[in-house]
Order: C-alpha cells, then structure tokens, then sequence
C-alpha cells in the first residue's frame, strides 16, 4: 500500500496512478492495480445525474468513502471535500475529522490555489493528510460560467504556478492538476516537489486520474477530450440486460442448470 512518503518519493522516480470508485464493488476491482483510490464529489454527475458537483454533502461522501475502504482495504484512498464544506478553517476542521473518524480514508482534497493556502496549512498543522486540487476546478463552475481549460497565455500559466506553489507550502503532499494546457501541465509539474496528478493535463505531470464511469465507458452524457474510453461498459450491459430481458420473455431464463 502506498503512504504519503512513498506518494512524495514517487516524484521524477515512478507515475503515480489514481483512479475514482464510489463503492465496494468497484474499489475492490481497481485496488491492486492504481496507486491510489480517489472517492471523487464527481460521483454526484456520474452516479446521482446532478448538472455539476455542487450538490453533494458530507454526510454522502462519508457514506461513499466507507464504501470504498470496505471494498479496497489495503488502498490509500483520497475522499473529495465537497463545496461549502471548507469556506473557512473551523468548518474545514470540522468536517475533515469527520472523514478520519468515521472512515479508514488516509487524506483528503479540496479544490483552490492561494486563496485556500490557509485552508490546507490549517489541516495539515492538525495532521490531516491534504491533496490539492488547482486548474480546472468542478467546484468553480457555476460561478465562473462552465468548465473552463485553463493555462492557456504565458499568464495564466504564471498563475498555476503560484497556486501550486503556495499549497505545496501549506503542506498539500500532491496536487492534482486538472483541464490545462500541456504546457502548464509541463511547467507546473516542473517547479513542484510534490507529485502533479494530472487529469487533462497533458503527459508530462507525475501521475494521471480518471474518473472510473468515464474510463470505463459507463457515463455516456458527455465524453471531454481527455478521456480514453477503455472499455464500453455501458454498451456491454445493455446488450447483456437485454439478453437476459430477452431469454426471460421467451421462456429460456432458468434452465434446469440455474434450477433448484
Ligand atoms: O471528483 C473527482 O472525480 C475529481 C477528479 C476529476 C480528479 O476531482
């Protein structure tokens, strides 16, 4: 299993690999092959069909995170702060302990450059193990009008940079980096220590996550440029409920052989 060391260590040595899981089925599946296990506030637009990821509360990543370090027992899992649950330290505090005391999840990650900086130096100062999370920022969406890509002019990139910088200080041991050209992808992951998991950042950052219903071809809504669809889920169990749906209709679902 991976500790907050060897994710540290990992940088310019190994590409770290992250992926999502909401629950114990799944998280199960995915352990032994990512380095960590990310329970991501992205499961309310895969899982629940919610225009962006504003709506979900603690308590629901709560339940979610124990999930998953039910079915991924030896993971390093991450659990996604959800919006307004961190606005100022105390709140922060609050709702992060939550996540340590009422799951086995070894961090935490919230979205936000320097204007969260006293957010994670205020976890990590009470041992709470932060990932950050600068570029394109879900939780950003509704106020800044959409998905935005970021990185894109000289200054834009200069703003990364900061952002990155600033909560590595705070204490973030990684940062995901995500919705950025590849040159930002490039330079940020250049001047931190920390390792950059990029998620449509390009190829140089020092680890990549999906989303696991995008990967996996299960969420059809929307496909971003980012996402390399490995296998078509959602194609695979259409066809295999409609068989099912089918041999039932005719009769041929039970045979003797599923027959008591
Ligand atoms: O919520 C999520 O799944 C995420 C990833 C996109 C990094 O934050």
């Amino acid at each position: 299993m991976q500790t907050i060391s060897s994710i540290k260590n990992s940088k310019n040595r190994e590409k770290l690999v992250m992926i999502t899981a909401y629950d114990a089925l799944f998280a199960a599946l995915f352990s032994d092959k990512a380095d960590m296990i990310l329970v991501g506030d992205s499961l309310n637009m895969s899982h629940n069909r919610a225009i962006d990821t504003l709506s979900i509360s603690m308590d629901m990543m709560i339940y979610h995170t124990k999930s998953v370090c039910k079915g991924a027992p030896n993971s390093f899992v991450v659990t996604d702060m959800p919006f307004g649950t961190y606005f100022n330290e105390k709140e922060a505090l609050e709702n992060s302990a939550r996540v340590y005391q009422e799951t086995n999840s070894n961090a935490v990650k919230l979205e936000g450059g320097r204007g969260k900086a006293h957010i994670v130096e205020a976890l990590t100062r009470n041992s709470i193990a932060v990932v950050g999370h600068i570029g394109l920022m879900p939780q950003f969406a509704r106020s800044e009008g959409g998905f935005k890509v970021k990185g894109k002019d000289e200054k834009s990139i200069q703003r990364l940079i900061d952002d990155a910088k600033a909560i590595e200080d705070a204490g973030a041991f990684c940062i995901v980096l995500e919705g950025v050209k590849e040159d930002a992808g490039k330079a940020v992951s250049e001047v931190v220590n920390v390792p950059i998991i990029g998620i449509g950042a390009g190829r140089y950052t020092d680890g990549q996550v999906l989303v696991w219903s995008d990967m996996l071809g299960f969420f059809e809504d929307f496909q971003p440029k980012f996402v390399k669809r490995y296998l078509n889920g959602a194609d695979l169990v259409r066809d295999a409920v409609a068989q099912y749906a089918k041999e039932v209709r005719e009769g041929l679902f039970p045979s003797p052989e599923f027959t008591y």
